[in-house]
Formats: structure tokens, C-alpha cells, sequence
């Protein structure tokens, strides 16, 4: 899949920039409220988000990446909240949608209307099905999933790249 800018009624989902790192690192990599469940582990420093960024963003120029992370930008105020993409999984040869948003932001419906933009984009340019999985005890997660249209698929459990092992639920969506 190739990037693209998407625009909802609140927010403009657009490219995630390396100078935005110490920002990014203040607002949510930085914060174990909202880095808690996350596959990454809680940055120490805004050079671990320069570095994460640095990865993220050669995905950019792809014509066809497997790998593509929006920033949510609110159009109102300009800030930069949050940030969700499409990851490809080999496993179950779909893409899994991940999402984080800043912590003061929380409860605004925000990440559900981010998430609808990026299926929605998906659904356009051909994308089959998609999956996202949340742990047990992130159930706020679990509700973004069904608000944005998804469908409890199974139980499981996720690893995060620290080894922290948390049970989880699976759910999907089929964009046909
Ligand atoms: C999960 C997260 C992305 C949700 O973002 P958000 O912008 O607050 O989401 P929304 O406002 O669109 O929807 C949240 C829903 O969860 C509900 N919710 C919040 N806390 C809840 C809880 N403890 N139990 C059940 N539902 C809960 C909200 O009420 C809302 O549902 P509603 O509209 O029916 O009332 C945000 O909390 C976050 O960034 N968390 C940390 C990172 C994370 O966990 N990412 C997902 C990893 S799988």
C-alpha cells in the first residue's frame, strides 16, 4: 500500500515528521499510561522516538509498504495527538491496525474516528481484511474496535518486543 493523507471531520492523518521527535516523546512514547499495553517498550529519551521515526518514515516513499503510520493531527488546534497504522502480519496474511494516542486526549472518540479513516482508506485501495488485538485489560481499546465496525474473531495473546506477554482479544474485519 502506498501513503496517503486522510481527512475526517476532527483530523488530518498525515506523515509523521522527524523534527515532531521531542514532541512525540513528551506527549506519548514517554508516558507509561498510554505506553502500558504497546508492543514498544516506554521511550527513555526523545532519541529512542527520533529512532523509532527515523524507521517509520522511510516507509513513506514506498509504492507498496507493508508497514504505514499516520499521525493524527486535530485540525482544529494543529497538535499533533496521536499516531495509528496498518502493519502487515505474515501469520495471518492481513494487515493488523495498531493505535496510541497522547493520555489528555483520551475519551474524545478521536481514536475511533482515526481508525474508521485508515479502514475506510484500506477498503479503497483494494485491502481484503484487516485484524487488531487488545489486552483483556485494555478493554477501551476493544471498544475503538467495534466502534470502528470490527468483529470479535478469538481469544489469544500477544508479545511484546520486551517479552511482556499479555492475553489478549482478536478482532477483525472483512473489507470485501
Ligand atoms: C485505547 C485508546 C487508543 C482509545 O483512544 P480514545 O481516543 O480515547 O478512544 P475513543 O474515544 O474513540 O473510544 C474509547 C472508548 O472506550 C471506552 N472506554 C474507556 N475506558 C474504558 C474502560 N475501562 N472499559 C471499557 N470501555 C472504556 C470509552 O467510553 C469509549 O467508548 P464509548 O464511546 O462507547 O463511550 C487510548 O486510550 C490509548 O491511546 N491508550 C493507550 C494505547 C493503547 O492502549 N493502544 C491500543 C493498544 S491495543
Amino acid at each position: 500500500m502506498k501513503f496517503k493523507e486522510i481527512e475526517t471531520e476532527r483530523l488530518l492523518l498525515r506523515k509523521l515528521r522527524i523534527e515532531e521527535a521531542e514532541h512525540i516523546f513528551k506527549t506519548w512514547t514517554g508516558d507509561e499510561r498510554v505506553t502500558k499495553f504497546m508492543m514498544y517498550t516506554t521511550h527513555q529519551s526523545a532519541e529512542v522516538t527520533r529512532d523509532w521515526l527515523a524507521g517509520t518514515i522511510k516507509h513513506y516513499d514506498e509504492e507498496d509498504s507493508r508497514s504505514l503510520q499516520w499521525g493524527f493531527q486535530l485540525k482544529s488546534t494543529g497538535m499533533l495527538i496521536g499516531s495509528g497504522g496498518a502493519i502487515f502480519k505474515p501469520e495471518y496474511q492481513m494487515y493488523s491496525i495498531g493505535y496510541n494516542i497522547a493520555y489528555d486526549y483520551w475519551g474524545n472518540g478521536y481514536t475511533t474516528e482515526a481508525v474508521k479513516g485508515i479502514i475506510e482508506y484500506l477498503k479503497s485501495i483494494g485491502i481484503k481484511q484487516i485484524y487488531s488485538d487488545h489486552a483483556v485489560d485494555n478493554p477501551a481499546s476493544g471498544r475503538v474496535m467495534e466502534k470502528a465496525g470490527m468483529h470479535y474473531w478469538k481469544d489469544g495473546s500477544y508479545t511484546c518486543l520486551d517479552g511482556r506477554v499479555f492475553q489478549a482479544k482478536f478482532y477483525r474485519l472483512d473489507l470485501e
